[in-house]
C-alpha cells in the first residue's frame, strides 16, 4: 500500500507526469529522502512555486548523474572538435545552435533539417522531444523552406537547394526573435538582433554573483526588460516572442548550458563555462565578444538523461518567472517613444478566453504563447504548416490548454514595434 506521503508526492507531481519517466516517479515515491521532502515540495507546488528555480525540485526529484552517459566529448579525436565558421557559414542569434554547428553536431554551414535539429538538441543538451520538435518545426515553417532552416540569415542557393530557404532566424524579428534578449540587442535600436554585445554579457555576469543561476538570470531578465522599455522606442513584448521566446532565451542558459557532476546533478554554471558557450574571451571588466565563435566547453556534461527539458518543465519555469515579475506577461509595447509601455488587455486579444487573473494560473501563459505561435506568417508560403500545427496541438493537449477560438490581431497594431515587422 502506498503511504500518505507517497500519495501526496504522486498527486503533487501528477500534472507533470508526462514530463518525466514513470520509473523516476515510482523511484521518487519509494525513496525515503524524497519522502522527507514531500511535504515541503507539495506546499511549494500548491503555492505554484516560490523562486525562479523552484521547478528543479519538481522535475528533477531524485539526484542522478551518469558520467559516461552525460559527457559530450568534443576533445581532439572525438570527431567533434571545434572549427571556426568561415565563408558562407551561417551563424545567428542562438548561441546554442551556433556552438553545435561549430562542433559539427549540426551541419557546419548552419543550414539544417527539422530532423537534424531535433536529433542534435535531444542528444547534445537533453532537450525533450516535444519541445525540440516544436522549436525545429517552427523554424522550418516560419523562417525556412518548410523542411529546413538557417541558424543565421538567408541561406545561399547552394545551401538551400531548389526550395526557397526563407530568411533564417536572424531575419525573424517578432516571429521567432524577440526584444530584450540576454546578450543580443533589439533590432530597432541597434540595427541587428543577432550580434553578441559584450556589455550585455558583462551585465549578466554582474547580476550573477559567484555563478549563474535561474534566480540570477530571472533578475537579469527583469533588468533587461526595464532597460529596453527605457531605451527602445519600438520595444515590443509579443504574444509568442515576448511570452515564450524571451523566457526561453534566459532559462535555456541555465537548463542547457550548465555543467553537471555528482556534486551538482542539477547543474552548475560557472563563468568559464558560460563564456565558452557565448564565444566570450577576456576577463570581467574587459570581456570580448567573438561573433559566431560559440563553443561547447571541454569536460562538459549535459543534463541527466532521465530529466529532459521538455514543454511541461519549460512552462513551469515560465510561470515561476512571471510570478516573480508579472510584467513579463504584459503583451504590448512602447508607442514610439521610450517609457511609453502600454499593455493590451489579454481578454480583448483572446476573445475573453484568458484575463489578467487567469493568465498567471497554471500553464495558461504558455498555452497562450503556443496557441499564438500557430498564427505566425511564414517567410515562404508553401501551403502546408501541418508539422507545426501538429506539434502545437500535441503541446496544448499535453498542457491541457483551454480552446482558443479567436485572436484579435488588431489590438497589436497600435505598436510601431509590431507594425514594422508584424508576426501574422
Ligand atoms: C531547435 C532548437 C532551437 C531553436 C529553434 C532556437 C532558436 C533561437 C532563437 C530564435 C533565438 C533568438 C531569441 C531572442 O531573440 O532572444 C535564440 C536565442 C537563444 N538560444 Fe536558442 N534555439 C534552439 C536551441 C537552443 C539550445 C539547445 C540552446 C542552449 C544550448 C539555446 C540557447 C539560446 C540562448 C541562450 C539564447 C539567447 C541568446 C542571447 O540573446 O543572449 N537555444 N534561440
Amino acid at each position: 500500500m502506498k503511504s500518505t506521503a507517497s500519495l501526496a508526492i504522486i498527486g503533487a507531481l501528477a500534472p507533470y507526469a508526462s514530463a518525466f519517466p514513470a520509473a523516476m516517479m515510482e523511484a521518487a515515491a519509494r525513496d525515503s529522502k524524497i519522502m522527507a521532502r514531500t511535504e515541503e515540495l507539495t506546499r511549494m507546488i500548491e503555492a505554484r512555486q516560490a523562486g525562479a528555480g523552484a521547478a528543479t525540485a519538481v522535475f528533477e526529484p531524485v539526484n542522478t548523474f551518469n558520467e559516461k552517459a552525460q559527457l559530450v566529448d568534443v576533445s581532439q579525436g572525438s570527431g567533434h572538435e571545434w572549427v571556426a565558421p568561415s565563408g558562407n557559414d551561417l551563424r545567428g542569434p542562438c548561441p546554442g545552435l551556433n556552438a553545435m554547428a561549430n562542433h559539427n553536431l549540426l551541419p557546419h554551414d548552419g543550414y539544417a533539417t527539422i530532423a537534424q535539429f531535433v536529433d542534435a538538441t535531444e542528444s547534445v543538451v537533453g532537450m525533450g522531444s516535444g519541445l525540440a520538435i516544436f522549436l525545429a518545426a517552427f523554424g522550418a515553417t516560419v523562417d525556412g523552406s518548410g523542411l529546413a532552416w538557417s541558424i543565421g540569415g538567408t541561406p545561399t542557393a547552394a545551401q538551400a537547394g531548389l526550395l526557397p530557404g526563407g530568411n533564417g532566424i536572424s531575419g525573424s524579428h517578432n516571429k521567432y526573435e524577440s526584444d530584450a534578449s540576454p546578450t543580443r540587442p533589439d533590432l530597432y535600436q541597434a540595427g541587428n538582433d543577432y550580434q553578441t554585445v559584450a556589455s550585455q554579457f558583462q551585465q549578466l555576469i554582474d547580476a550573477s554573483p559567484g555563478s549563474v543561476t535561474m534566480e540570477s538570470l530571472t533578475s537579469f531578465r527583469s533588468q533587461r526588460f526595464d532597460t529596453q522599455i527605457a531605451n527602445n522606442p519600438y520595444f515590443f513584448n509579443g504574444p509568442f516572442t515576448g511570452v515564450a521566446v524571451q523566457p526561453a532565451a534566459y532559462t535555456f542558459i541555465y537548463r542547457f548550458m550548465a555543467n553537471h557532476s555528482a556534486e551538482y546533478p542539477a547543474g552548475y554554471l560557472s563563468y568559464d563555462v558560460i563564456k565558452d558557450w557565448f564565444g566570450i574571451t577576456g576577463n570581467s571588466g574587459s570581456y570580448v565578444a567573438n561573433q559566431g565563435m560559440e563553443r561547447i566547453p571541454d569536460n562538459w556534461y549535459k543534463r541527466a538523461i532521465e530529466y529532459p527539458y521538455d514543454n511541461g518543465y519549460f512552462a513551469a519555469d515560465l510561470a515561476a518567472a512571471a510570478l516573480l515579475h508579472p510584467k513579463f506577461l504584459s503583451v504590448g509595447g512602447n508607442t514610439g517613444k521610450v517609457n511609453t509601455f502600454t499593455p493590451v488587455d489579454v481578454a480583448n486579444l483572446t476573445g475573453g478566453l484568458y484575463n489578467s487573473q487567469t493568465f498567471l494560473q497554471g500553464n495558461n501563459a504558455a498555452c497562450f504563447a503556443y496557441q499564438f505561435s500557430a498564427q505566425v506568417k511564414p517567410d515562404v508560403l508553401l501551403g502546408s504548416i501541418t508539422t507545426l500545427t501538429n506539434a502545437v496541438n500535441q503541446i496544448t493537449g499535453a498542457l491541457t490548454c483551454p480552446q482558443l477560438q479567436s485572436i484579435d490581431e488588431a489590438q497589436l497594431k497600435q505598436f510601431p514595434g509590431y507594425t514594422k515587422s508584424p508576426a501574422a
